[in-house]
């Protein structure tokens, strides 16, 4: 076995952190549901767990407290709703009940197995009284069935033969974590969800249907149990959960096992959310579960094939980016009802919110790998378009659409605007993501149907918002990626992403135009020449600030104005600085949170020269915290591109590594997607030097000195091809598809069938 592929930790550790943690590392998801890594026996009570299985896209209202009400402040918000519980499932063993808190556990250990899909929770436990068993649990979240979910659960008595009690529960009573101490999570306890039916069906499943309490959504959950050993069987239906015992005889060394199977259907993809769920049940348990493992296995083959990246020479390395793209397919929606959270599915961090993560830091890896997948993420902004144009309104825009800065259902969740809706640049990334994505497929049908409208809808916002004075183009009172400086003018980021943007739109347009495709579009949206004039001039005039003296672009037309942060008073890199300081007081200094320059140098690289993007990264290294975990994996790829090599693997490194190593202390609350995408934007923009221009497909390649090789697969306009980067040379294999034209240190080439390219320093 390859050990990339195992994600392992030994020991059994029951401090409060490393539980919390162990919760999110270890999670069940695929893009559909997720399930937190719960010890299906509990914890004793008191003891801290979040206990969660969430449905990507599913959501309630909660109310978004406005201190002072004002016109336009977003009074509701949507919450990733934890829609019940079937994980729980507790033995007993000769009246002891096998229970991790008590007795003494031998061995330990938990698996995430990311070739077969599975995770595994094995121990050997002595009860107080001296029997040991031994407990083997699998679990999986199916890529091939979306709504099941599935616990093996295997027990061995080692030395006695006796009865065993197995209680398995289902529960619809169930509510979401909150800690009024942090903002990154719910501040207090809400009931989302009432069980509206539970029952025993005649085929002996447990079926519990919910509402939730105010967006009027429904979901309904099956649970069915299959036994190895004969048993005896009875169950106990209450208010809000469903029990269920199972009594079986256990042999000295048999092993034994209880299969729990979930079936979970909202109504947002089923009409009938319990007539679905039942009959998806019976066809899972037409199946024996191997046949779902295999599915599995065959899916995930499918998936490396096309995303696995290699490195040898760095073993650890490897195995955290193993990791990070499986958490990425795990955490993607599947459908356009859905998309990617901050936090995937693994937790409540950020209450399951959709954020421009998505854009410039997911769908480049599902673009390059899993195009299908990059192309759902898009059209979830598509299907979410009128909510962007009702926002708009709200903002005060005559026409076009603004995207919310986090959501769910498509309305503004963020009830901060200045490090919230004030983030327009939300516009310009989601317009650049499409373009990019058109750029590397070649999919004219999404632009058609899709992204066109996206486009022209977003840059009539920029147009509307923006004000031609002494000659510019200029963009006021808006924030940039970096949420320690908000509400400034002319954020160099943003102009440039609108300016991108707005050019787009007038480009697509006018190709359009000459197709003759226009006309669904014009029906729609009822553009005009006139406009597309006004997005032309817009862009060709917007203002990119440069300062001379220093040679770098200010982030701001204030930012180089501001006192300087004394980072001596406060160790860098000791959680993030918001936590001690008012944000107010942060507006105020050239202190920033993340990358917001540094990322505009990385996308359009070609807006300045060289010499100033070198400036801008030291400059802006020197006054970043890296609070975000979006920023390192950016400074990093920077780095690769002005040659920092030593540098550019530190950030890789850390970044790579965060989750698993809980650098930000914080992964308790969920994974972090973007910085994992970030991370594969680490080596394919980073060191393979990868950029998509509409000119072509660019290459600077280079190989960090601490490793011998790197392989990669990568879609280009449908053609696969596999890259091999040695220290010496780097080689392009076209695997299937028509031959690819590239671009490597600027010479062009096309791969017919091979090519290898000496590496060259610069
Ligand atoms: C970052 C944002 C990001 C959000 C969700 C915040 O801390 O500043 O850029 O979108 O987290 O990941």
């Amino acid at each position: 076995m390859n050990r990339a592929f195992v994600f392992q930790k030994d020991g059994y550790t029951r401090t409060e952190g490393e539980l919390l943690l162990n919760e999110t590392l270890f999670h069940n998801a695929n893009g559909y549901f997720g399930v937190r890594g719960n010890f299906e026996e509990g914890y004793p009570p008191g003891q801290a767990t979040v206990r969660g299985q969430y449905v990507n896209g599913f959501y309630n209202f909660s109310e978004m407290k406005q201190p002072e009400k004002h016109y336009g402040f977003p009074e509701q918000k949507q919450t990733m709703v934890n829609s019940f519980d079937t994980q729980t499932m507790v033995l007993t063993v000769e009246g002891e009940r096998v229970d991790l808190f008590q007795g003494e556990v031998l061995e330990f250990s938990r698996v995430l197995d990311m070739k077969k899909g599975i995770t595994i929770r094995r121990f050997v436990w002595e009860s107080p009284k001296g029997r040991q068993v031994e407990v083997c649990i699998t679990r999986m979240a199916s890529f091939e069935m979306l709504p099941l979910f599935t616990i093996e659960y295997q027990v061995t008595p080692l030395n006695f033969s006796g009865k065993a009690w197995m209680e398995s529960v289902h529960s619809g009573d169930v509510s979401n974590y909150f800690n009024p101490k942090d903002s990154r999570v719910a501040g207090e306890k809400i009931t989302h969800l009432r069980v509206a039916e539970r029952e025993m069906t005649e085929d002996g499943f447990s079926l519990i249907r919910s509402k939730t309490l105010k967006s009027g959504l429904e979901i309904a959950s099956v649970t069915a149990h299959l036994l190895s050993e004969e048993y005896t069987a009875k169950s106990q239906v209450g208010e809000k959960e469903i029990v269920q015992f199972f009594e079986f005889p256990l042999r000295e060394k048999v092993p034994v096992t209880v299969t729990k199977y979930t079936v979970t259907c909202d109504s947002i993809r089923y009409l009938d959310v319990k007539g679905t769920a039942a009959d998806l049940m019976r066809k899972s348990l037409g199946r024996p579960l191997d046949y779902w493992y295999q599915c599995q296995e065959d899916y995930l083959d499918k998936f490396w094939e096309n995303a696995e990246i290699e490195i040898i020479g760095d073993e650890e390395l490897n195995l955290s980016l193993h990791y990070n793209l499986y958490q990425l397919l795990q955490s993607v929606g599947k459908d356009e009802y859905c998309n990617i959270g901050a936090k995937g599915l693994s937790g409540e961090g950020y209450e399951g919110h959709y954020f421009w993560d998505t854009e410039m830091y997911i769908v480049p890896f599902f673009s390059l790998a899993w195009p299908e997948t990059a192309k759902n993420l898009l059209s979830y902004r598509y299907q979410i378009l009128d909510r962007a144009r009702a926002n708009a309104r709200v903002m005060g825009y005559l026409k076009g659409a603004l995207y919310p800065w986090r959501t769910i259902n498509g309305d503004e969740c963020s009830g901060y605007y200045p490090s919230g809706s004030a983030q327009y640049h939300i516009n310009g990334d989601i317009s650049y993501a499409a373009v990019q994505y058109y750029l590397i497929t070649g999919d004219w049908d999404f632009m058609v149907s899709k992204g066109a409208e996206i486009l022209l809808e977003t840059a009539r916002m920029w147009y509307d918002l923006g004000n031609f004075y002494q000659g510019s183009f200029q963009l006021h009172d808006l924030t940039g990626p970096d949420e320690y400086s908000c509400v400034v003018n002319n954020n160099y980021y943003t102009n440039l992403t609108a300016k991108h943007n707005l050019e787009w739109a007038a480009k697509i347009y006018r190709r359009l135009k000459a197709q003759g495709q226009l006309e669904d579009l014009e029906r729609r949206i009822g553009i005009e020449e006139e406009e597309i004039l006004g997005f032309e001039e817009a862009a060709e005039k917007m203002l990119l600030l440069y300062d001379e003296v220093l040679d770098i672009n200010p982030q701001d037309d204030s930012f180089l104005s501001k006192k300087e942060w004394d980072f001596s008073q406060e160790a860098k890199g000791n959680g993030p600085i918001m936590q001690w300081n008012h944000l107010y007081r942060l507006y105020r200094y050239q202190v920033c949170k993340q990358a917001d320059t540094v990322l505009a140098h990385m996308i359009f690289e070609d807006a300045q020269k060289v010499s100033t993007m070198k400036n801008s990264f030291d400059y802006y290294e020197k006054r970043t915290t890296h609070d975000s975990s979006l920023s390192r994996c950016i400074f990093g790829i920077m780095a690769s591109k002005l040659g920092e090599k030593k540098k550019a693997y530190e950030y890789f490194d850390f970044s790579s590594k965060l989750d698993i190593l809980n650098s930000q202390h914080n992964t308790k609350d969920g994974i972090h997607t973007a910085n994992m995408g970030g991370t594969y934007m680490g080596i394919v923009y980073g060191f393979l030097g990868f950029r998509v221009k509409e000119t072509g497909f660019y290459f600077m390649p280079s190989l960090p000195e601490q490793w011998e090789r790197c392989r990669l697969r990568l879609q280009l306009l449908g053609s696969r091809l596999e890259i091999t980067v040695t220290g010496t040379e780097c080689m392009f294999r076209l695997i299937e598809g028509t031959p690819v034209r590239l671009f490597v240190y600027g010479r062009e080439y096309e791969v017919e069938k091979e090519l290898t390219v000496p590496l060259e320093e610069w």
